[in-house]
């Protein structure tokens, strides 16, 4: 192994190639692997501002992903900048554990502000398995030791660390690992399911189950699933029933994205607890958290000596809380939510024109606000000899290798950043900034447009040289 150093500085200096070999040698070889597959690897993005981000080799790029849904606001919002900037140049203190935050005050203030009914109290770490273990903690705190069970679903992605995976169907990932134990799954938008569990989880003379929450997405956004009409006033009927949590993951769809400042505001219900994250940041702070109802809180909380069971070092940074305040105030100030619900109408219009052009390359169209998908048939026969050369025995690859040739394509030709469903390769995302004009949503659908009238066998011909050219 080669001993290196660098200086920030050293860095704007650093060739792409550089960047590729000590990814390769010190974070993660089998990524790089794969990035060099959609040649992904060489590029750079220097700087990005708005929906763009501008490249190392001088090309401008639409950037359709939003960064998976963290950015709402765009890159380097100017206002999110400013604010980050004050705070630096004030010398505002960020670590004393001695005193309690007016930044961490003020966040949770605002949230119990803006979300509905008595969701009140807020713990603020920085990703989202973060806030889901933060929450699932605080449900089994409150059912106690003998309500330790957790429901889930079978469409559900709550992130990796072991309670967040525990209660997510990623069955790819999860059988590497031993997960938490009283986790149970039903499929997901099936009320009779959930109440034939809830009852089974009864005792005979007890008619509350060993279960303290149900957790759900009120949106499942790594597939785009909606759940059917009505169900979710449903399941809160259901878990106010057998006094089972309901908590809600809006990390991946809150603040604005599907045309709602929370996708469950959709439905009109008020869940137990909420986690949130991505678009809370403004694009710039690693902010995540939960807000819970106040009766839920303070039972499990509430009590002093109960009080600090649940903390982290790094909780409630205040840059990242400023950061977060700030960005809440931009969407309220230029009616983002509203922004992403009318764009989402044009989007969803021009979508399914294109379904109804190309019915043997789309299977659906599906999506809400500035989140859609468009699900494609896989790329099948004409490119068999490529899945036997890169992928042998591999058939489920194929949806993989059709999103892949997509994403390319969008890329390389097109100059446009898109991304793959997480658990379904052959879905092509777009989750833009909220701040994204008509034409670029435009330009998006003409590019897929253009890709889909090309053949399979084309699009895998240029995607083949591509990676022998890389
Ligand atoms: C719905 C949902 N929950 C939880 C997570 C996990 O968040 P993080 O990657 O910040 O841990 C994600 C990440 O994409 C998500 O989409």
């Amino acid at each position: 192994m080669n001993k290196t150093w660098f200086n920030v500085s050293d860095i704007e200096k650093m060739t792409p190639k550089e960047k590729v070999s000590l990814t390769e040698e010190y974070v993660n070889p089998g990524m790089i692997k794969l990035l060099k597959i959609l040649g992904f690897d060489n590029p750079w993005g220097v700087s990005a501002e708005g929906v763009y981000i501008d490249l190392n080799d001088g090309r401008k790029i639409l950037d359709m992903t939003g960064g998976s849904c963290v950015l709402g606001l765009g890159h380097n919002h100017p206002r999110i900048l400013e604010v980050r900037k004050k705070f630096a140049e004030n010398k505002r203190m960020e670590i004393c554990k001695a005193f309690v935050s007016p930044y961490v005050a003020a966040l949770a203030a605002n949230m119990a502000s803006l979300l509905p009914g008595d969701l009140q109290y807020s713990y603020f770490c920085g990703g989202g398995a973060d806030a889901i273990e933060s929450a699932l903690k605080l449900a089994q705190k409150y059912g106690g030791k003998n309500r330790l069970g957790l429901v889930y679903t079978d469409h559900s992605f709550h992130g990796k660390s072991f309670g967040a995976m525990s209660v997510s169907s990623m069955e790819e990932h999860r059988h590497n690992f031993q997960l938490l134990e009283k986790c149970y799954k039903v499929p997901y938008g099936d009320i009779d399911a959930l109440g034939k569990l809830f009852r089974s989880r009864c005792s005979e003379n007890n008619k509350i189950p060993d279960i303290c929450a149900f957790i759900l997405e009120a949106v499942h956004g790594t597939r785009i699933i909606f759940p059917p009409e009505g169900y979710l006033k449903k399941v809160r009927e259901l878990c106010t029933q057998y006094d089972v949590l309901l908590i809600i993951d809006e990390i991946y769809v809150g603040f604005g994205r599907t045309g709602y400042w929370f996708a469950f505001e959709a439905d009109g219900i008020v869940p137990d607890i909420v986690c949130y994250s991505k678009s809370f940041g403004g694009g710039k702070a690693s902010i995540a958290g939960f807000t819970a109802r106040k009766p839920v809180f303070l039972q499990a909380y509430g009590k002093s000596g109960d009080s600090m069971i649940h903390s982290s070092t790094f909780s409630g940074m205040g840059e990242e809380c400023a950061t977060a305040i700030e960005a809440v105030n931009i969407i309220k100030d230029e009616r983002l939510v509203e922004r992403a619900r009318e764009l989402g109408g044009y989007l969803e219009m021009r979508l399914n024109e294109l379904k109804e052009k190309h019915p043997k390359r789309i299977i659906d169209v599906r999506g809400r606000g500035l989140l859609w998908g468009v699900e494609l048939k896989p790329a099948a026969s004409q490119i068999e000899p490529i899945i036997k050369r890169f992928f042998p025995d591999k058939l489920s690859s194929l949806f993989a290798l059709t999103g892949a040739i997509v994403l390319s394509e969008f890329f390389h030709t097109h100059n446009i950043l898109s991304y793959l469903g997480f658990t379904r390769r052959n879905l092509i995302v777009f989750s833009p900034p909220y701040l994204i004009e008509k034409e670029e949503l435009d330009q998006a659908v003409s590019a897929l447009d253009a890709i889909l009238s090309t053949s399979w066998f084309v699009l895998s011909q240029r995607f083949v040289a591509r990676y022998m050219r890389n």
